[in-house]
C-alpha cells in the first residue's frame, strides 16, 4: 500500500493535501472527536458553549479563556514529521481545517496554505468592521474590545454555524476540482462543508489517498487507505 501510494505521488502532476486535527496530534495538539482518544476536545468540552457565536454571547470570558489555554499550549509545541514532510513539497497546496500554525513553523510557504477554519494566531473583530490582529501565542489577550469599532474581539477562527472564509473556500474548491491526487490526512471527515471537498475531488477524477490510524468518513472514498499515524506514513510516501 505504501509503495502504491508513493508511486501515485510520483506520477501525479497536481497534489493537494487536506488535513485535520490528526496531522497535529503527534505534536501534542488534541483532536476533537477521535474515538480512540479520551482527551479529544469534544469529549471533554461542549462545542456549542466554546465554539459558537451563541456560546460567545452567553459567556465571552469562558470562551476567550479556553482559547487562551489552547494558545499558550500551542506555543510550547513543535511541528512533527508529518508537517515537515508536507513542508518539503514546494509543489503542493495544503488545505487544512487546523487553526494551529505548525505547517508554517515547519517551513511551509504561507501562500501554499489554506486555513479553511481560520487561525488562532490572530484575533478579529466580532462586529462588522473587519479588523484583524496578530496575537502573541505566549501571552494571549483576554476579553477586550476592537480598537476600531469597540465591538468584542475574538479568535479569527470559524465557529459552528458560521460561514467559512469566502476566499479560502473558493481556493480550496478550485484546487480540489483541478488536482489529480488528494492526500486526506488525519481528519474524521465529519464536518461540512470542509469534508465535502473529498467527494468533490473524487468526482472530478482525482485519486484519494487517506492517512489515518482509524476508519473515517473518508474511508469509502479512498483509492488507497493507509492505516497509520501521519508522522510515520507521510515521510514514506512523500520523498523529497
Ligand atoms: P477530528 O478530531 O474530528 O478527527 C481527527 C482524526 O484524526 C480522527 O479521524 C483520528 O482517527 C485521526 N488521527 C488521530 N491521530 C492521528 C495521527 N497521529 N495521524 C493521523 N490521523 C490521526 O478532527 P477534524 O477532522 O480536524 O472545527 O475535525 C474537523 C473540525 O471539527 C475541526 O476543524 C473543528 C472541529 O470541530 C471547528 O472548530 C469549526
Amino acid at each position: 500500500m505504501i509503495n502504491a501510494a508513493r508511486e501515485l505521488v510520483r506520477r501525479s502532476q497536481s497534489i493537494v493535501s487536506f488535513s485535520g486535527a490528526g496531522l497535529s496530534a503527534e505534536s501534542g495538539v488534541p483532536t476533537f472527536r477521535d474515538r480512540s482518544e479520551p482527551n479529544s476536545l469534544w469529549a471533554k468540552f461542549d462545542p456549542m458553549a466554546l465554539a459558537s457565536p451563541q456560546g460567545f454571547a452567553a459567556d465571552p470570558k469562558m470562551v476567550i479563556e479556553w482559547y487562551a489555554w489552547r494558545r499558550t499550549r500551542l506555543a510550547t509545541l513543535q511541528p512533527n514529521a508529518a508537517h515537515r514532510a508536507l513542508a518539503s513539497r514546494r509543489d503542493m497546496l495544503h488545505i487544512t481545517q487546523n487553526v494551529d500554525d505548525l505547517l508554517e513553523r515547519a517551513g511551509t510557504d504561507a501562500k501554499s496554505i489554506v486555513h479553511l477554519h481560520g487561525t488562532i494566531t490572530e484575533d478579529r473583530c466580532h462586529g462588522s468592521c473587519g479588523h484583524v490582529e496578530a496575537i502573541d501565542l505566549t501571552n494571549p489577550p483576554l476579553c477586550r474590545t476592537c480598537r476600531v469599532c469597540a465591538a468584542p474581539m475574538r479568535p479569527n477562527v470559524v465557529w459552528f454555524g458560521e460561514m467559512l472564509p469566502r476566499g479560502a473556500w473558493d481556493r480550496a474548491e478550485r484546487a480540489c476540482e483541478e488536482c489529480d491526487l488528494l492526500l486526506v490526512i488525519g481528519t474524521s471527515a465529519e464536518v461540512h462543508p470542509a469534508a465535502g471537498l473529498i467527494g468533490l475531488a473524487k468526482s472530478r477524477g482525482a485519486k484519494i489517498v487517506v492517512v489515518n490510524p482509524d476508519a473515517s468518513g473518508a474511508s469509502h472514498l479512498a483509492d488507497i487507505e493507509l492505516s497509520g499515524k501521519a508522522g510515520e506514513v507521510l515521510p514514506r510516501i512523500l520523498p523529497t
